[in-house]
């Protein structure tokens, strides 16, 4: 094959053109990359914000409940703690959900609908008192309804005292009809509530109160959540309740 000089030249200048417009290309590519950067880390820091305002409303509620409860104390900030590290064995699909431990924080705020002369009473509750006070999930799950970014938690707050047998309330759910969530919950509640002092007894070791869980199972708990639960040394349980009081 022969080319002449002039032919040779054309393609030659065609090549660079054809390299240009690809050099061309790649800098608006790179241009594109560094503004998708740029908008992905606004997104990410607004996003960053939101959880935080988030987080902010959620523990003004918790404090506005646990301010009138003596007794409790950190109550709802250690069964999240609880809570979470359960979820995390027992690899929950919620276990790193921001949503649930809301719910983990907010599940007694229907409380506020209690009056104090039944929160307080030292002695056992009359069957009304204790229909009232009953009442406190179904309130607070009235009171958090409107809220969209609880999502999952007000179903926490919902069904936080129903038990694996039926026997809870408020809608006597069964087994897997309770959300997984809740389930998880329900655990993590009853362990803090032993290992806390209460004005009638003193706190039971952690021993105790394991023990005591492990005799629920089945009945009042999930059995999977309590082979989750024993999974879990007495370590970070330790240091959740010991780190909060
Ligand atoms: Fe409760």
């Amino acid at each position: 094959m022969h080319h002449n000089t002039s032919e040779i030249a054309a393609l030659q200048e065609r090549l660079a053109s054809v390299e240009r417009s690809a050099a061309e290309k790649e800098r608006q590519l790179e241009r594109y990359a560094a503004d998708l950067r740029e908008t992905f880390k606004k997104e990410r820091a607004r996003r960053d914000e939101l959880r935080r305002s988030y987080m902010a409303t959620v523990r003004a509620l918790c404090n506005a409940v646990e301010a009138r409860d003596a007794y409790t104390g950190k109550h709802a900030e250690r069964v999240a703690a609880y809570g979470m590290e359960i979820a995390r064995v027992l690899e929950a699909p919620f276990a790193d959900d921001p949503e649930v431990e809301f719910g983990f924080l907010l599940h007694d705020v229907g409380k506020v609908a209690v009056p104090d002369a039944i929160l307080w009473k030292p002695e056992p509750l009359t069957p009304e008192e204790r229909a009232l006070m009953e009442r406190h999930p179904l309130v607070g799950w009235e009171i958090l309804r409107e809220i969209d970014f609880l999502g999952e938690a007000k179903l926490v707050v919902r069904h936080h005292h129903e038990r694996w047998d039926g026997g809870g309330y408020p809608d006597g759910l069964r087994g897997d009809d309770i959300p997984l969530a809740a389930r998880v919950f329900a655990v993590a509640d009853v362990l803090d509530a032993l290992t806390t002092v209460r004005p009638y007894r003193p706190p039971s070791p952690l021993a105790d109160a394991r023990a005591m869980i492990d005799d629920a199972c089945g009945t009042h708990f999930d059995p999977d959540v309590i082979a989750a639960f024993r999974a879990i040394p007495a370590a970070p349980l330790d240091e959740i309740r010991v780190g909060m009081d």
